[in-house]
Order: C-alpha cells, then sequence, then structure tokens
C-alpha cells in the first residue's frame, strides 16, 4: 500500500500525518507533498515537529515536495489534509486515472471534524497532533478492513 499525505505548504499537516501513520503502519510507503512549492525542500515547520518530537514522533527527515500530476500514478490512494487541497488535487487528475483521493477526517468521523485545521495559522499545534492521532489510527483499520 503506498499512501500519499498531501496538505498546502507540506511543512505542518501532511508530513506529521506521514509522521505518525508510519509509525502505525511501517510496512506502508509513505510519502507527503504539498499542493504549493512555497516550502519544497525544507523539514517540517519548526514548532510542528516539536509538538510532534514531544509525542515520539520523529519528523526530521522529512522535506517538502509539490504534488505533482505523477503522484496519481504513483500512490494507491491520496489523503488530502483539507478540502481545499482535495480539490487542487483532482484539477491535475490525468484522463482515466481513478486513484482514490480522500479527505484524512473521512477516517475519524467519530471527532466531528471535516478537515484537519492549518496550525501555520491557528498555532493550535497540539491539537492538530490529536486529530491526525485520531485520522491516522482510523486509516489503519480502514485499510485492513479492505484486505
Ligand atoms: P501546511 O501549513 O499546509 O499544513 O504545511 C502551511 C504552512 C505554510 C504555509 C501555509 C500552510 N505558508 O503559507 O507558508
Amino acid at each position: 500500500m503506498k499512501v500519499l499525505f498531501v496538505c498546502l505548504g507540506n511543512i505542518c499537516r501532511s508530513p506529521t500525518a506521514e509522521g505518525v501513520f508510519r509509525d502505525l503502519a511501517p510496512e506502508a510507503k509513505t510519502d507527503s507533498a504539498g499542493t504549493s512549492n512555497w516550502h519544497a525542500g525544507d523539514p517540517p515547520y519548526g514548532p510542528m515537529q516539536a509538538a510532534a518530537s514531544a509525542r515520539g514522533y520523529d519528523l526530521s527527515d522529512l522535506r517538502a515536495r509539490q504534488f505533482v500530476r505523477a503522484d496519481f500514478e504513483r500512490f494507491d490512494l491520496i489523503v488530502a489534509m483539507d478540502e481545499n487541497n482535495r480539490r487542487d488535487i483532482e484539477h491535475l487528475r490525468p484522463a482515466g486515472n481513478s486513484t482514490p483521493v480522500r479527505v484524512f477526517t473521512d477516517f475519524a468521523p467519530q471527532t466531528g471534524a471535516t478537515e484537519v485545521p492549518d496550525p501555520y495559522y491557528t498555532r493550535e499545534f497540539d491539537g492538530a497532533l490529536d486529530l491526525v492521532e485520531a485520522c491516522a489510527a482510523g486509516l489503519v483499520i480502514a485499510l485492513k478492513d479492505r484486505r
């Protein structure tokens, strides 16, 4: 299973999603990307890394890159952090491609959240981690149920 996590900058939410999910599902292939190229080459945002590190997630190896059309062919599942990301991704879908694109919160309906709020703006790094952990756990169960 190859899973790509996507947000806007690829320095807060999607690298956190990747870092949490890969700890829960080490057998999966994972990556993350941003719909923008604003932070290409950058490591995850310092305050986000610090909050993740406090919970035992090491994001330091991750580097931002922009989402590209070819990602539709390279991954089995694309997971967007919010509805804007999902729409921006869908605009790039190649003709004939049917790779599922889901919003991460779909996997944690019990939270009542419909998107992962961007902690770059909200400054709620721990809140983002709480939600990402719930969504990642739900995604692990959803993928197990498919087998
Ligand atoms: P992310 O957060 O999409 O969760 O990585 C952002 C980080 C940086 C910016 C926007 C969103 N920015 O405007 O630089």
